[in-house]
Order: C-alpha cells, then structure tokens, then sequence
C-alpha cells in the first residue's frame, strides 16, 4: 500500500517562548503544522497520522493521537495508528518550509535503504569543545551533514528500532538513529538549508517572512 506520513507535533516548544504549543503557532496566518499538512497532500500523502499535544484537537481530514513524552514515543504512537502497511515518512510540524518533492525524494531513497533522511551539508566549521569551552576536536566538514526531517522508513525497519527501552528512546533527537543502532542502513538525501527548523523566535520570524512571500 501507499506510504503513510506521521507528522508529530507534540512537542511544548518551550525554545520558542510561545503561551501554546509550538506547532499551533501562527506562522503567516495559519497555525504552523497546517503548512507541513499541506506539503504532505502536494506530495500525494493522503493517510496521515498527527502527533498532538493532550488536549488538542486534530486537523480536518488525518487521524490523531496523543504525543508522548518523548520526540520518539510521540512517533511510536502515531505509528501504531498508521493504517496499511506501505512505508513511513516521518516529519516534523516544526519545519513547515518542506518543499513537497523531498517527501518523495526520501521515499524513492529506500530502495537502496531501511531510512533515508533530508539532510544540509554543513557550512559551518564544527569543532567539539570540553564542558570549559576548551577545544578537543575540529571535524571533518566536507563529510558532515545537518539532519531534517523527513525521514522515510521501511515500516519493519521503522517500528523494529523504536521497540526499546524508553531510556533509550528519550535519548533519540531524530529516529534514523534508532535505526543505526539497530544495524540498519541509513542514507542521506540531500536538502536546502531552507528545511530549518523553527526552534527559536528567530526562527519564527525567518519563517513568517518566507512563508508570507509564498501568498
Ligand atoms: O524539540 P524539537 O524541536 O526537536 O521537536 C521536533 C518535533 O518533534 C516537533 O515537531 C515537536 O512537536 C515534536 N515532538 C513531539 N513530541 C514530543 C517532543 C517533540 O511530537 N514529546
């Protein structure tokens, strides 16, 4: 069957400095996850399971569920609602500048794959430094790449890495890694900067101005 997008808007938003979650923000006149759902259906994703805040109230037309605790667990539910049994494009409601051919492009990338993600080669030098600030390491810039979201799955692929421990799971900032701990095969595919992700009020404002271009 056809692929299924799992859009997870659970998170609090806290960086953000908004009174609501952050993915019920107003971004030029809509509330933010609305611009994600919109890409998800220009790609011809029609199923679509949302991740939601307790208390919220899901989008006309996609099946919610409650987010969990965690980034992880709030993709394990959406998850165990997802109909079929066709691959997974996992995206966040926080990047609502998602041009709809990546959902594609990510999803033509598992047949070489068990995950393939959108992700920005990096243009800034990256150096790992001790908690004093004191330099240890400088990395290897032409091989580092900024991870986004989507990120498109094989479902076996998909919900065997996310059966583990909690603790585990709390620790994923995305779940291409649970699947790279579990021996699966991860590729990138690469994306515009432009995919950022809103964590800050910066961000909100680079996004409104882009987004309001956009009519
Ligand atoms: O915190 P961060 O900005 O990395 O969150 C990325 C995405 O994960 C956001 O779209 C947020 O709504 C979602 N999330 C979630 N459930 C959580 C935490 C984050 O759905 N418990």
């Amino acid at each position: 069957s056809g692929p299924v997008g799992l859009l997870v808007a659970a998170g609090s938003g806290s960086r953000l400095g908004a009174s609501i979650p952050k993915a019920f923000v107003e971004v030029a006149g809509r509330p933010m996850l609305e611009w994600s759902l919109e890409a998800l259906r220009a790609a011809g994703i029609g199923d679509i399971v949302v991740a939601l805040p307790d208390g919220a109230v899901a989008p006309a037309g996609v099946i919610g569920v409650r987010g969990g605790a965690t980034r992880s667990e709030s993709v394990g539910a959406a998850l165990a609602a997802a109909p079929g049994s066709g691959p997974i494009v996992v995206h966040d409601a926080a990047r609502p500048l998602v041009p709809p051919s990546l959902f594609a492009d990510v999803l033509a990338a598992l047949e070489h794959a068990d995950c393939a993600i959108a992700a920005a080669r990096v243009t800034d030098t990256v150096k790992e430094a001790d908690p004093d600030g004191a330099v240890v390491a400088t990395l290897d810039r032409s091989k580092l790449w900024a991870v986004q979201t989507p990120q498109a799955f094989r479902r076996e692929a998909l919900q065997a890495a996310l059966s583990v421990d909690a603790a585990i799971l709390a620790r994923a900032t995305d779940d291409a890694w649970l699947v790279e701990r579990a021996g699966g095969t991860v590729r990138v595919v690469e994306s515009s900067p432009a995919n950022f992700k809103i964590t800050t009020p910066h961000d909100l404002q680079v996004a409104e101005l882009l987004l309001r271009q956009r009519g």
